[in-house]
C-alpha cells in the first residue's frame, strides 16, 4: 500500500447501519485513519434510513471497531477518527438534499453498502441531487443477479458515471494472498516455464467456509453459492491463476489479461456442475441446523449452499487442463486454497522397488487461513531400502513476515480513494462472469444434500480429477 494519504475528499457510506459497515467498512476506515492513510481533509458521512444522530453513529462505530478491528481500538486514534464522522438520513422519498449539505469537499467516494435491489435508486437519487460530478462509487457484489440485470446495472451506472469513477469491489482481490499469486507467478522465473499444459495436470480452487448463512438467510435464498461466490471470488481466483503475464502492473494491463481467461472458459455442461445444500450436522463437535431450518429460509428451499464445477479454458496455455472449482458453507473447516497439480513423471524408475505410485508434485497456495505456499515433492526416505515419501517445502506468512496483513477492505478502500482500479472488476469481467454461469442459473441441476461438517456432497467427487479433492486433512 502506498504510504501517502489520498487526495482530499469526503467518504460516504450508504447503508452505514448495516452489517458490512459494522464488520468491515468502519474498522477498515479506522485503521486507515490510525495509519495516516485517509485523506487529510474530508469527513466520513454515514447515510441510512434510521433516526441516528452523529453521536449515535460514533457510538455504533466504537462498538463495531472494538469488536471487528484487527488492531482493536486505541482511544486516541478513535477520537481522531470519530471527529470526522457525521450522520445523514436521506429524505423520505430517498432525496439527498441532507447529504449535499453535509459534504465538505468538491470530491467524494461513495460506498453503496446497500442491498443490490437498492443500487439503482441510490444512483438515481445521486443524479437527481446533482451529486454525480465529483463522485466516485464503490458497488458491492453481487453485481446484478444474472447477465441481464448486470447489463442493466452497468447501463444505469454509465448513465450517471464514467467507467473510471466506478469501482466494482470483490474483496478477494484485496487479500494479500490473492495479490501474492501475481507476485509468485510474475516476480519469479521458475514458475512461468512450468505454468502451462505441458507441466500442469490440473488445477483445483476451493473456497470453503465452516460458517452457515447466519442471519443472512433471506438474502441467501435469493443468491446461493453460485451468485455469492462462484461468479465473483472463484472466477477472480481462476483469472489470477490462469492469466498470461500482463505487460505492466496497472489496471488496464491486468484486467485485459484477466478478461482473456474468462472469455476462454468453455460453455459449461450440466453434468459438469454439482449443486448441494447442507443438512443438520456437527461443526467442531457442536450440532448445527440444516440450511432449511435457518431463519429466513423456506422449508422447501432448493437454493444451493455448495457448488462444484469442472471447467476448461480453451487457450494455448491451458488446452485440455481441467480446472475444478468448489465452494460451500458449513463444510468441515474454513479453507480457501489453490492447488496446482503437475504431471506425473514420464517414467516410473522406482516402480520395480515395490513403490506402486508416486505422488505428483503439487503447489498449494493457502489463501486462508494459515496463509502460505506449499510445494510437495517426493524424497527418498533415509534407510538402506529405496522407499519414497512425499514431503513439502512450506512458506508461511506468519513465520516469514511476523506481521498481521491489512484487511482486504483497507487496501481496497485506500486504492479507490487514490482512484486506482487495479484491484477492482471491470464491466466486461463482471458480465462475462455472469455469462459463464448463465446456463446453470437458467436450468439449475437439482441440489443434492450433504451433512454440515462434511466436505460436501459425495456427488461432487465425480467432478474432481481422479475422484478426490485435495482437502486440508491431506486426503
Ligand atoms: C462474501 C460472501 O462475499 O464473502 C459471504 O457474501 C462469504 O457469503 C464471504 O461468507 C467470505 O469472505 P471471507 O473473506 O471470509 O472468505
Amino acid at each position: 500500500m502506498s504510504l501517502t494519504p489520498p487526495p482530499d475528499q469526503d467518504i460516504v457510506i450508504f447503508g452505514v447501519s448495516g452489517d458490512l459497515a459494522a464488520r468491515k467498512l468502519l474498522p477498515a476506515l479506522y485503521n486507515l485513519s490510525a495509519e495516516g492513510l485517509l485523506p487529510r481533509q474530508g469527513d466520513i458521512i454515514g447515510a441510512a434510513p434510521v433516526a441516528w444522530s452523529d453521536d449515535q453513529l460514533r457510538e455504533g462505530a466504537r462498538s463495531a471497531i472494538s469488536q471487528f478491528s484487527r488492531t482493536g481500538l486505541d482511544e486516541a486514534a478513535f477520537t481522531a477518527f470519530a471527529a470526522r464522522l457525521r450522520f445523514v438520513r436521506p429524505g423520505d422519498e430517498g432525496g439527498l438534499a441532507s447529504l449535499r449539505e453535509a459534504l465538505t469537499r468538491p470530491r467524494r467516494l461513495i460506498y453503496l453498502a446497500v442491498p443490490p435491489s437498492a443500487f439503482t435508486s441510490v444512483i438515481d437519487a445521486l443524479h437527481a441531487a446533482d451529486l454525480a460530478a465529483g463522485t466516485s462509487v464503490i458497488i458491492e457484489k453481487p453485481f446484478g443477479h444474472d447477465l441481464e440485470s448486470a447489463r442493466a446495472l452497468n447501463a444505469a451506472l454509465h448513465a450517471v458515471f464514467p467507467e473510471e469513477r466506478i469501482f466494482r469491489i470483490d474483496h478477494y482481490l484485496g487479500k494479500e494472498t490473492v495479490q501474492n499469486i501475481m507476485v509468485l507467478r510474475f516476480g519469479n522465473t521458475v514458475l512461468e516455464r512450468v505454468w502451462n499444459r505441458d507441466c500442469v495436470a490440473h488445477v483445483e480452487i476451493t473456497v470453503a467456509e465452516s460458517l452457515g448463512v447466519e442471519h443472512r438467510g433471506a438474502f441467501y435464498e435469493e443468491t446461493g453459492a453460485i451468485r455469492d461466490i462462484v461468479q465473483n471470488h472463484l472466477f477472480q481466483l481462476l483469472a489470477m491463476v490462469a492469466m498470461d503475464p500482463p505487460v505492466g502492473f496497472d489496471a488496464l494491463s491486468l484486467r485485459n489479461e484477466k478478461i482473456k481467461v474468462l472469455r476462454a472458459v468453455r460453455p459449461i455442461r450440466p453434468d459438469q456442475v454439482v449443486r448441494g445444500q447442507y443438512t443438520a450436522g456437527e461443526i467442531d463437535g457442536q450440532p448445527v441446523p440444516g440450511y432449511r431450518e435457518e431463519p429466513g429460509v423456506s422449508s422447501g428451499s432448493t437454493t444451493e449452499t455448495y457448488a462444484a464445477l469442472r471447467l476448461r479454458i480453451d487457450s494455448w496455455r491451458w488446452a485440455r487442463v481441467p480446472f475444478t472449482l468448489r465452494t460451500g458453507k458449513r463444510l468441515r473447516q474454513r479453507d480457501s486454497r489453490v492447488v496446482v497439480v503437475f504431471h506425473d513423471v514420464p517414467l516410473h524408475l522406482f516402480s520395480g522397488t515395490g513403490i506402486e505410485s508416486i505422488d505428483h508434485n503439487r503447489l498449494e497456495v493457502r489463501v486462508q487461513p494459515d496463509e502460505g505456499i506449499d510445494l510437495t515433492f517426493v524424497a527418498k526416505r533415509p534407510g538402506p531400502d529405496l522407499e519414497t515419501q512425499t514431503v513439502s517445502m512450506d512458506f508461511s506468512y506468519g513465520d516469514s513476515f511476523k506481521t498481521s496483513p491489512p484487511e482486504a477492505y483497507e487496501r481496497l478502500l485506500h486504492d479507490a480513494l487514490c482512484a486506482d482500479h487495479t484491484l477492482f472488476i471491470r464491466e466486461d469481467e463482471v458480465e462475462r462472469g455472469w455469462e459463464i454461469v448463465e446456463p446453470i442459473l437458467r436450468s439449475p441441476p437439482a441440489p443434492v444434500f450433504y451433512p454440515a461438517g462434511s466436505w460436501g456432497p459425495a456427488e461432487a467427487d465425480a467432478l474432481a480429477v481422479h475422484g478426490r479433492w485435495h482437502d486440508p486433512s491431506g486426503t
